[in-house]
Order: C-alpha cells, then sequence, then structure tokens
C-alpha cells in the first residue's frame, strides 16, 4: 500500500482538521492508502516528525478548530530545499505529499513539485485571497464570527451612543470586512483594495448619526486611507519580514472621533477569527477538498491544488495557483457602498 504524508502550515484556519479527516477517510476507505501526519508544518517533514494517521486518529476531528498536526511557517525552500524534503520522504517511505496552506506554503509546494517531489496542496485561508478558487474554507467561519462580534458592538454602541469600530482580518484583500459588513450592517467598510479617505468614512459615520443610528466602522486590518503610503504597522515583522498588521482600528478611533465629534471606540477582533469550530459550511467544504486531494493522488496527478469552483471540486496547476491574490473587485465594493451611511 502507498502512503501519503500530510501537512498544514501557515496560520492556522477552521477546517484544517476537516481537510486531514477527508483525506484519511478517502485513502484508507479505499484500500489505497496509510497516512502519516507530520507535525509543525514543513519543520515536521525536514525532521521526520511524523504520527501515523488512521481511522481512529481522525474520528470526529471535522468540527475541531485549529489543526491537530499543528503548524509552522517554516520554509523547506530556505530550510535546505528540495533533497531535504525527499530524503525525510525516502526514510518515511512516502509516496507523496498533501500540503495544506496559504500563499506561500503554496509556493513552496510549487517550487518542490517542479524539482520532482509528489505533492498536492490544498488552499487554506481565512483572507480569502487566494486565486484560481471561489473560496477557501475558514472564511466563512471567519465571517460568521466576525459579524456575531460586530452585532454585539451594535448592542453596546446603541446605548453610550457611540460610534463602534471592527478591525478584521485581512493580510491583503478586504474579504471579511466586506462580508461581515455587509451582514452585521455596517455604515462604512474600508478595505485596502478601495482606498477611500478618513473624511468619506467620517460623512458615512455623522450621515448614520443623523438618522439616528449609533455608527458602525468595519475596516480590514490592511486598510490605507487615500494620502497615506503604507499600511498601519506599529507591531513590527513577522518571520517572513513581513508587517505584522492589527491596530488601525485605534488610529480610527482618534481620527474619527475628531473628524466628526462622535465618541469612538474600537475593538481590533484578532486571532478570535481564526480559532473555534469551523461553520458547516467549511467543514463540507475542507473535507471534500481533502477527498480530492486524494483522488488526485491516485490519478498520479502530483503539481495541483485542489480548488472549488462553483459547486465542483476541481484541480489547477499549482503554478497558476499562485501569483495574483483575489481581492475584492471594485463593483463588489460599489455595491456595499450603497448601503453606507
Ligand atoms: O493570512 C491569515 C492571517 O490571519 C491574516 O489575516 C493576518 O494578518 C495574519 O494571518 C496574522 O498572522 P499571525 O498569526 O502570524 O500573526
Amino acid at each position: 500500500m502507498k502512503r501519503l504524508g500530510i501537512l498544514t502550515s501557515g496560520g492556522d484556519c477552521p477546517g484544517v482538521n476537516a481537510v486531514v479527516r477527508g483525506a484519511v477517510l478517502a485513502g484508507v476507505r479505499t484500500g489505497q492508502y496509510d497516512f502519516v501526519g507530520y507535525l509543525d508544518g514543513w519543520s515536521g517533514v525536514l525532521s521526520n516528525n511524523s504520527v501515523p494517521l488512521t481511522l481512529e486518529s481522525v474520528r470526529g476531528l471535522s468540527r475541531l478548530g485549529g489543526t491537530i498536526l499543528g503548524t509552522s511557517r517554516t520554509n523547506p525552500i530556505t530550510s535546505g530545499g528540495a533533497p531535504a524534503v525527499i530524503a525525510s520522504m525516502e526514510r518515511d517511505h512516502v509516496d507523496g505529499l498533501i500540503a495544506v496552506g496559504g500563499e506561500g506554503s503554496l509556493a513552496a509546494a510549487r517550487i518542490l513539485g517542479e524539482s520532482g517531489i509528489k505533492v498536492i496542496g490544498v488552499p487554506k485561508t481565512i483572507d480569502n485571497d487566494l486565486s484560481a478558487t471561489d473560496y477557501t474554507f475558514g472564511f466563512d467561519t471567519a465571517v460568521q464570527t466576525a459579524t456575531e462580534a460586530i452585532d454585539r458592538l451594535r448592542t453596546t454602541g446603541e446605548s453610550h451612543h457611540r460610534c463602534m469600530i471592527a478591525e478584521v482580518m485581512g493580510r491583503n484583500a478586504g474579504w471579511i470586512a466586506l462580508h461581515a459588513g455587509m451582514a452585521a450592517g455596517a455604515h462604512a467598510i474600508l478595505i485596502p483594495e478601495r482606498r477611500v479617505s478618513l473624511e468619506q468614512a467620517a460623512a458615512w459615520v455623522l450621515s448614520a448619526r443623523n438618522r439616528g443610528r449609533a455608527p458602525l466602522v468595519v475596516v480590514a486590518e490592511a486598510y490605507v486611507p487615500a494620502g497615506q503610503d503604507a499600511p498601519y504597522f506599529p507591531r513590527g515583522l513577522d518571520t517572513f519580514g513581513r508587517p505584522r498588521l492589527g491596530g488601525i482600528g485605534y488610529l480610527l478611533e482618534e481620527q474619527l472621533q475628531e473628524l466628526t465629534g462622535i465618541e469612538c471606540r474600537a475593538t481590533v477582533l484578532g486571532h478570535i477569527q481564526r480559532g473555534g469550530a469551523p461553520t458547516a459550511f467549511d467543514r463540507v467544504l475542507a473535507t471534500r477538498l481533502g477527498m480530492a486531494a486524494v483522488r488526485a493522488a491516485s490519478k498520479g496527478e502530483w503539481g495541483v491544488m485542489v480548488s472549488s469552483r462553483g459547486t465542483d471540486i476541481t484541480t489547477v496547476a499549482l503554478a497558476a495557483a499562485i501569483g495574483e491574490l483575489h481581492t475584492v473587485p471594485e463593483d463588489r465594493y460599489l455595491e456595499a457602498e450603497m448601503l453606507f451611511g
């Protein structure tokens, strides 16, 4: 029987465990594969740190948040590259890898694939910013969590006649802000793709106040107001040298209060959006993606990413799956903007 190794890398995301379960059930029940799970992403592959994954060990996993395998942001390309990965796979008698990851992890998988390693990518990010797939699992859960939080901010804002500002995640794209903001009936949504001015945001806040509402603003962490140069990042750099985002909400609290004269309060939702149990939608999507990865392996379709297209799960070449990010198009923002103020 052949063996597949599964790893989960990059930021965690509700639904990762459901991918693992879907893959193991599909491979074991069809009698084609047994599985090992590498611990803590690529670092587990490079150090042969793995556990067997069996029908028993994946039981009940789809409803669990986080990843039972652990994750890290180790980059295999800069930590030994393809030769180190091949040596580890040989030691573990692993024929192919299923790499569940976001933009950075999929880019690494692509390079390894080009070096002859049998690898299949599964797209994962709450940000929903990967192209070549309609939705990434974890996004629906993050939107649900953010919407519930914003609904709560609304009631306290109404009681105190304040403007409430909710900052949500989205490193490159404003999808979480757009969807949670629309769902919660925000009076303004601020995203990096559409750099509206602070004066415009203040006008929406005042218009809501003038209609007797407690204004609600939803801002994506990467939003840059018109006229400013770079995202607000007072928190230094991460291990990839990228700015650690988070905190623009507090800046807006000061600035919108000054521009509108309305008392403002900001809440940064942060990693709350990544934690907890996945929604039913994300469980189903993630399970199907895990099963599809095993189907692709059994057909010898390596170097691909499994992808959701409409109601289908399909595959695309890893080379085509990375590169341009899936950001909020103008018409989607303009549609939401009609609801502001
Ligand atoms: O890419 C997913 C994401 O959750 C972003 O929305 C956020 O900016 C980033 O990861 C946070 O990363 P970390 O968990 O390393 O702080």
